[in-house]
């Protein structure tokens, strides 16, 4: 026999062709406005706001709704210093030793480095976790599924709603990213995802010029 499961009317409303126009143009005009901050302004932004932001985030689908993600938000100095240092550790031994030539030449025009003053600038850090599986209370392991397309989604939303709030952030990723788990104190089968500071730009914030893909390259339409 099937077993039943609760079920409920969709919440919709269709717009109009001339609506959606409106509405999707404009969502493209303020997602091209979004770019990756490295200088950021020490002034600190409503916790309320970053609150929101992890929760429209964490309305993320995810396979099987296994939501598997957990958002570590962290505005404490000392706490925000001490991952710094870490990140710059494994920074150092990126830019030394494990990356290679071409990885280091793409990332020249970027203009980055070993050092990562926005973790201390920044007055907010929200690391992404991601966790492969769950325990059940006997210790069981619980599989999750598609994490990491689920994790990623979540995060595009975070970005996302982070812009649409009026902040600024970047994506890092000072691999390998274990020193997070472990100075936040994370259950081990956690993994480090993405380490996202935020806030305002800093005055006078300066930006590399990138170049967006565009149709045909973007899109490959099949009518
Ligand atoms: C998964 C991922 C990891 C990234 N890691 C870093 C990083 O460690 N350091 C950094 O300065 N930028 C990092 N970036 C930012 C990219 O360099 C940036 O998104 C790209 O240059 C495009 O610029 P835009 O975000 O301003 O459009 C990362 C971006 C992504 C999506």
């Amino acid at each position: 026999m099937t077993e039943s499961h609760a079920m409920q009317p969709l919440e919709f409303k269709r717009l109009s062709e001339e609506a959606m126009l409106e509405r999707s143009a404009a969502v493209r005009a303020a997602w091209a406005r979004r770019r990756s901050v490295r200088e950021f302004a020490t002034d600190p932004v409503p916790l309320e706001v970053l609150r929101n932001c992890i929760a429209a985030a964490g309305t993320a689908p995810s396979g099987a709704n296994k939501q598997p993600w957990t958002f570590c938000l962290v505005t404490d100095p000392e706490l925000k210093h001490r991952i710094r240092l870490a990140a710059e550790e494994e920074e150092r031994v990126n830019y030394e030793r494990r990356m290679s030539a071409q990885w280091k030449s793409d990332l020249a025009p970027l203009g980055t480095d070993a050092n990562k003053p926005h973790i201390d600038d920044a007055p907010a850090l929200i690391i992404v976790f991601r966790r492969p599986y769950e325990r059940d209370a006997s210790g069981q392991k619980l599989p999750n599924y598609y994490v990491t397309e689920s994790v990623g989604i979540a995060v595009g939303m975070l970005i996302a709603a982070l812009h649409e709030s009026g902040l600024v952030t970047l994506p890092h990723t000072p691999s390998p990213m274990d020193f997070l788990g472990q100075i936040l104190h994370r259950p081990a089968h956690e993994r480090a995802y993405l380490l996202l500071p935020v806030g305002y730009p800093a005055p006078g914030a300066q930006i590399p010029v990138i170049s967006r893909k565009k149709w045909p390259e973007l899109c490959v339409e099949f009518a």
